[in-house]
């Protein structure tokens, strides 16, 4: 017999010992969203018996950490601006830094009426699904996704959330050509930005991730420079183009923002204060 709190101990031990760095918040995310218990009802019911098919799910949980699989594809779930989302094997896990790409575009964006926005590489959605919510009826939003198992998770999010918004699954650098020119608003796009020689000293949980999720070729600038190439003429005037960038890109995605025509091109940092989104103007 073993109680809960023996239970909630021995995960958090498990978790410790297999090098999961986040140890604590990960045994706690674990008990909420399988058996609906926090942290503090384990504090105050410690004592409690905790059945062994509950135990038998952690232990499970607990290997396939060991393995490195991320936390949020065995949940099958996480969480992108206090909203919960579908994830899986085959589809890039939301990252809190999007947020920034979210929220800036969104402060840029709000004081004005009937807009089309276009998310690009929308992965999961959550890009696209949270501009939805945040702007309403005041914007058509579409998202556009390549990968089958990615476009698996975008629609499972979409239907879930209901959320009104056009999703293709299409190459980016083909279906711009079926859009009119002068057609967005907004082009907004986390793409693939991780040098391709960098992947392999990834973390063992990121390499989990779908390549093509991260590789942003040669350099990392790929889809930036086609990206401005393909989809330049598409924006209106007055219209933006918004990037999530990694890390020292700044320089460089702002040059081929220049390159293409872009003005007034703003950056903003993440919570850690490195450059993480750019946005340039169509004038
Ligand atoms: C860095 S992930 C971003 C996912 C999501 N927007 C997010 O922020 O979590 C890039 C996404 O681009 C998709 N992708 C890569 N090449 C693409 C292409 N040519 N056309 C459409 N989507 C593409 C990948 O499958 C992946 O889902």
């Amino acid at each position: 017999m073993i109680t809960l709190r023996q239970a909630y101990n021995e995960l958090e031990n498990l978790l410790k010992n297999s090098g999961i760095s986040d140890y604590k918040s990960e045994a706690k995310i674990i008990f909420y969203h399988c058996f609906e218990i926090d942290y503090e009802y384990i504090i105050l019911n410690g004592d409690k018996i905790f059945s062994e098919d509950k135990f038998e799910k952690i232990v499970e949980i607990a290997e396939k950490r060991k393995s490195k699989i991320p936390l949020q594809y065995i949940l099958g779930l996480c969480e992108f601006m206090g909203e919960i989302f579908f994830v899986g094997e085959g589809v890039l896990v939301p990252r809190e830094d999007t947020s920034v790409l979210v929220n800036e575009s969104y402060n840029i964006l709000k004081h004005k009426n009937n807009l089309k926005i276009v998310d690009l590489c929308s992965g999961s959605g959550c890009i696209a699904i949270t501009l939805k919510k945040m702007f309403g009826d005041k914007a058509d939003v579409y998202g556009i996704e390549i990968s089958d198992k990615a476009y698996y998770y975008f629609r499972k999010n979409v239907t879930s959330k209901h959320s009104d918004i056009k999703t293709l699954k299409a190459d980016i650098f083909e279906i711009y050509k079926n859009f009119d020119d002068n057609s967005f608003d907004a082009i907004i796009s986390n793409p693939p930005y991780i040098k391709e020689e960098d992947i392999g000293k990834l973390q063992k949980e990121v390499l989990l991730e779908p390549k093509i999720a991260l590789n942003g070729g040669e350099d990392g600038l790929e889809y930036y420079r086609k990206i401005c190439l393909n989809w330049y003429s598409k924006i209106k005037k007055r219209g933006i183009i918004a990037f999530e960038i990694g890390f020292e890109q700044n320089d460089f995605v702002k040059s081929i923002l220049e390159e293409n025509g872009f003005e007034n091109i703003k950056l903003f940092n993440d919570i850690n204060n490195i450059p993480r989104v750019i946005i340039g103007e169509k004038i």
